[in-house]
């Protein structure tokens, strides 16, 4: 039975059979959950102001937008543990993109075209109604995946209606069953989506449809790129404009590492070129390029804020990865919101202004290092926002050491020598089983680094230079590991940071 397993090792699911990892929450014991939440609210590692899961997993950010005077973010989720199984739509709403309100659940699985999980999608608001379009994932008795586009409908009052008959009942010809996750938008009153997709050869690509009334769906085609062979499989895409430049989001799977690229298990980058035409798909762009350059990162989706910004969520992790808190019964938590913006050709990703809500209060530190390392008496903590401007003065080496302990550190400098800023989580606490290796680098060229984390009790997020790059990586360090110091080798720098606890 689910939810046994030994307390010393994570409990990735290798011993559940598919009727354990597909039940319904219909079908729970009695205290199950309750136990459960029990384990999960004891787990050192509970976020204090990221999105996560009640209980279980949580995975892709679904149904992002603003409507009805707030914002709605639904996500995926597992309730019974920390393993991907039956797929629950789990929904939350913020008037202000970081206080966030629980709603229970979205969308149940487990009708005639979801009876294997309600999977990721989109929303739009339209005739004062919200619409969400998802992926129902269906297993036959063989096993074999057979995925359908569905439609639900949400009213004023948030009462949400499945549609009875699928809107796209099969993939077109010359695809495979790895067809899902409609991103959906309107452009000269038409609606169009793009949907994750792998063709016969097994390698990805996205798929375009079109539709004049948001039941009645027909296939254009495949949107063009210069990615023909590019992975095994496209999740997760999202097509937007952003000035004058069309941006198409997307996860490819099975990319082959290369030294400080595609590092993560699975991949998720953008590619920024020409707006699309979507009657005749075709897309001109420039190179794939990772979205995040941390550890856990993957199936972000956008939305347009009601004054026209393009927010990005993220989903921070990964598939196929163990964590550490899967022995506590959960897994998972969402990224903080990002402005995205693009300047000069590049995209350029900052945490959305309102998390300044969150400051609580403020201290500060600035000191010059010369070859050694202080810990700071001004400033610690587990939740927490660091601005600081780094100025390398000579050294070879220069950084920041945080949610340090006796044993442990997570460790962010600048090496001037390579020029790469680094992200070693090495010593952070507890280990990742498989998490591809425990170092991460941004190759930069710079002798000022403004770094701004976020740190959250089994998190940080690192935007670099004001959003030219973001590092982000989950950490499992021992809840006193609260240090913080800066350090340099071979020469000086001098660091001037300012801290804001977020409790
Ligand atoms: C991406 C993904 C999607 C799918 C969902 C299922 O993480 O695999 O392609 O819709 O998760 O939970």
């Amino acid at each position: 039975m689910f939810g046994t397993g030994s307390e010393n090792r994570y409990e990735s699911g290798d011993n559940m059979t598919n009727a354990d990892k597909y039940r319904l929450l219909s079908e729970a014991d009695p205290d199950e959950l309750e136990k459960l939440a029990e384990k999960v609210n004891a787990s050192p590692w509970r976020q204090h102001y990221h999105i996560q899961p009640p209980t279980g997993l949580l995975n892709d950010p679904n149904g992002f937008v603003y409507y009805n005077d707030r914002y709605h973010l639904f996500y995926q989720w597992h309730p019974f543990g920390p393993v991907h199984g039956m797929k629950y739509w789990y929904h939350v709403t913020s008037t202000d993109l970081v206080h966030w309100k629980d709603m229970g659940i979205g969308i149940e699985p487990g009708g005639q075209y979801d009876s294997h999980g309600a999977y990721s999608g989109s929303a739009l608001a339209e005739d004062e109604k919200l619409y969400l379009f998802y992926t129902g994932n269906t297993r036959d008795e063989d096993w074999v995946r057979h995925p359908y586009q569905c439609l639900a409908v949400m009213d004023q009052e948030g009462h949400i209606t499945k549609q009875d008959a699928p809107i796209i009942d099969a993939p077109p010809q010359g695809y495979t069953a790895h067809f899902r996750d409609p991103k959906v938008w309107k452009a000269d009153d038409r609606y169009y989506a793009v949907l994750g997709a792998q063709r016969l050869n097994k390698t990805g690509c996205v798929l375009i449809y079109k539709s004049d009334d948001l039941h009645t769906w027909s296939f254009i085609g495949e949107l063009k790129t210069s990615l023909a062979d590019f992975g095994y499989m496209w999740e997760c895409p999202d097509y937007f404009e952003l000035g004058e430049k069309g941006v198409l989001l997307f996860c490819p799977q099975g990319l082959p590492a290369e030294e400080n690229r595609f590092e993560n298990i699975h991949q998720a980058g953008f590619l920024i070129g020409e707006p699309i035409d979507p009657e005749v798909p075709n897309f001109q762009h420039g190179s794939f390029m990772e979205m995040d350059r941390g550890f856990d990162f993957y199936a972000s989706q956008t939305t347009l804020s009601p004054n026209g910004k393009r927010i990005l969520i993220g989903w921070m992790g990964l598939p196929d990865t163990d964590y550490p808190t899967d022995m506590h019964g959960w897994a998972h938590c969402l990224t903080l919101p990002r402005e995205l913006t693009i300047k000069d050709g590049i995209l350029l990703q900052r945490p959305v202004k309102e998390v300044e809500l969150l400051r609580k209060d403020k201290n500060t530190a600035s000191h010059t290092v010369n070859n050694t390392k202080i810990q700071l008496e001004e400033i610690h903590g587990s939740s927490y926002e660091l601005i600081c401007e780094l100025c390398m003065e000579g050294a070879a080496k220069a950084g920041i050491s945080f949610r340090t302990g006796v044993t442990e550190e997570t460790l962010l400098y600048y090496d001037a020598v390579s020029k790469y800023l680094v992200l070693d989580r090495t010593r952070s606490g507890a280990a990742m089983k498989n998490g591809n290796g425990s170092i991460r680098r941004y190759a930069l060229d710079a002798t000022k680094i403004t770094l701004r984390l976020f740190v959250d009790q089994s998190s940080v997020e690192i935007f670099i230079n004001d959003g030219e790059a973001v590092m982000t990586a989950r950490i499992f360090p021992a809840k006193d590991s609260n240090g913080v110091a800066f350090f340099t080798e071979g020469g000086k720098a001098t660091f001037n940071a300012v801290q804001w606890l977020y409790r």
